[in-house]
């Protein structure tokens, strides 16, 4: 397979990566993942702006317009010969040199990017997934996409040790979002999410469903919902670039509502497979 790598391309086998590199010494730098349908890119300009604002934030300077880096990304997928649904992977850090917390002077970003398959999880889309909650014990800036993830990690092992595909996360039992999902829970017709703060990363997803609701005339209340009204909850289902709408059947060992995905999911799982078309 090739790889872009900073502005160019490589074969995967003839990357080198420094051990000095700052990705792996400070988890220092930002990344995207992109879905692909059928060998297009979806949602590419939204995850293209989300880069740069990552990047920005965190004083990264990157190397090429955001007219670039989609041409680079797009003839990407024409190197790979990608016609299948799959996902980019694209990471960014502050660059290699000598390990010292203070930002090195005058050294380009590491970057590279990748394209693999990722079938749609046809049967989870159907059926829905269990998941536990867990504390957010993450930092105040969530909204950067940041290599920093390890109480994401955490989280997500502690969901699969008990059986269980993500985790709710709650800052003192305000629900803000999922250890790699944005969370929504349904109630008398109406969809509640975390308003996109510094709190939860602001999903490229998150804005299509938000204007999918919308076009359905579904209100979507950006406002946050608390663990405990989670038992009483009519649906509630997570999104992200890989997981797409995905159902959530079950929280901490018990049933939502009668176990099965809900109306309201459903209407926005069509609704989205007709924008993904
Ligand atoms: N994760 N919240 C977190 C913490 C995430 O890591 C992600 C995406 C999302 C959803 O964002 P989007 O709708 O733009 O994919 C929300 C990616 C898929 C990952 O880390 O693999």
């Amino acid at each position: 397979p090739i790889i872009l790598s900073q502005t160019s391309y490589t074969h995967r086998d003839d990357l080198t990566y420094p051990y000095q590199e700052r990705a792996l010494q400070f988890g220092d730098g930002i990344y995207e993942v992109i879905r692909i349908y059928n060998g297009r890119y979806y949602l590419l300009e939204e995850h293209v702006d989300r880069l740069f604002r990552s990047a920005e934030a965190v004083k990264i300077e990157l190397p090429f317009t955001k007219q670039e880096v989609t041409d680079l990304l797009l003839e990407l997928l024409e190197k790979n010969e990608m016609k299948e649904d799959g996902k980019m992977y694209m990471q960014v850090s502050r660059g290699s040199a000598p390990r010292d917390h203070v930002f090195p002077a005058d050294v380009p970003a590491n970057i590279y990017a990748y394209v693999q398959q990722l079938p749609r999880a046809e049967e989870k889309l159907k059926n829905g997934v269990p998941v536990i909650t867990q504390r957010d014990i993450r930092w105040e800036n969530c909204y950067i996409k940041s290599l920093n993830l390890l109480p994401n990690v955490l989280a997500k092992q502690e969901a699969k040790e008990q059986g269980c595909d993500e985790a709710i996360l709650h800052r003192d039992g305000r629900v803000t979002e999922c250890s790699s999902s944005n969370v929504y829970l349904v109630k008398n017709g109406e969809i509640r999410t975390h308003p996109a703060t510094n709190n939860i990363l602001h999903g490229c997803v998150r804005m299509k469903v938000k204007s999918l609701a919308e076009e359905q005339e579904i209100p979507f209340i950006e406002e946050a919902f608390h663990v405990e009204d989670i038992e009483d909850a009519d649906e509630l289902f997570l999104t992200s670039s890989t997981s797409e709408v995905m159902p959530i059947t079950k929280v901490d060992g018990k049933d939502i509502a009668n176990g099965a995905p809900g109306r309201i999911t459903r209407l926005l799982q069509q609704a989205y497979d007709q924008d993904a078309g």
